[in-house]
């Protein structure tokens, strides 16, 4: 599956999304501050040749802006399709998924592919960066393909490559980048459009360990410069205990995790 491209915005509209997050809880309650996740009841069965995998068992989740939330679990126990049902990128099969303002289930594949462009940043444990584009371009993408002009994305583009600490690789294509740099570059591209969560999938499960250090220290500083929501799945322990919190699915729910 590829991110949807998604909307132009700065990196240096920090400000302005601090204020944005602000004026969105308020209009949703009036008085206190809204969850940007909600899920209840979750459901999801896939039909497989040996009959229905039911995936989960009323999983809920309720997660509040700002938090870093880690998702630890054994392999096969659908912490991925979660994320994909969090992004609008699968369809539960019941339950209700509330996720930054939006009634995710009730969405149709165009405005399911809005949404995503609007407020999800998404990166998976592989980079998935498009090989014979530079660094730049892979990053101003999202940008360019939603119709900005050139100069402009590029710009913006360009700001990434500096935030992320690779502005002189610049000109490089993926294949001339360590995996800890094309992760760096992945998560720019992720966060050019400025979305409101960040959805990571084992983003440091294909990185050595001081690599995969670092790169948490990026995702870690992102976070809080650019008042993002987050929503890490990982294998690693030590990573997940320095999120806001950390739960573990198994059979089917999530439960809290002391790390
Ligand atoms: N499209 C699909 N059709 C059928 N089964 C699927 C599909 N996607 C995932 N699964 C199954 O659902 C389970 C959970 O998958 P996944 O969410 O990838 O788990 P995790 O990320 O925790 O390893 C696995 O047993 C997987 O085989
Ligand atoms: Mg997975």
């Amino acid at each position: 599956m590829t991110e949807t491209p998604s909307a132009a915005a700065s990196p240096t509209s920090r400000t302005e999304r601090g204020h944005d997050v602000r004026v969105r809880r308020e209009g949703e309650l009036g008085d206190s501050v809204a969850p940007i996740i909600r899920v209840s009841d979750l459901q999801k069965t896939y039909k497989t040749a040996r009959g229905e995998l039911n995936l989960f068992h009323g999983l809920n989740l309720q997660v509040e802006p700002g938090e870093m939330v880690a998702i630890v679990g054994q392999s096969g126990t659908g912490k991925s399709t979660l994320l994909h049902i969090l992004g609008a990128l699968d369809a539960p099969s019941a339950g209700t998924v509330y996720c930054a303002s939006t009634n995710v289930a009730q969405l149709g594949p165009r405005q399911a592919a809005a949404f995503r462009n609007r407020e999800i940043g998404y990166v998976w444990q592989f980079h998935y960066l498009l090989p014979e584009f530079t660094a730049l371009e892979n990053v101003a993408m999202p940008l360019l393909a939603r119709g900005s002009n050139k100069r402009e994305a590029f710009a913006v583009a360009e700001n990434w490559l500096k935030e992320v600490g690779l502005e002189d690789r610049a000109d490089h294509r993926p294949g001339e980048l360590s995996g800890g740099e094309q992760q760096r570059i992945a998560l720019a591209r992720a966060l050019v459009n400025n979305p409101r969560l960040l959805l990571a999938d084992e983003p440091t499960g294909d990185l050595d360990e001081s690599t995969a250090g670092r790169v948490f220290d990026l995702v870690e500083r992102l976070h809080v410069t650019h008042g993002l929501t987050s929503v890490l799945v990982t294998h690693n322990m030590d990573l997940a205990g320095r999120c806001s919190r950390a739960l573990r699915l198994e059979s089917g729910k999530l439960t809290p995790l002391a790390v």
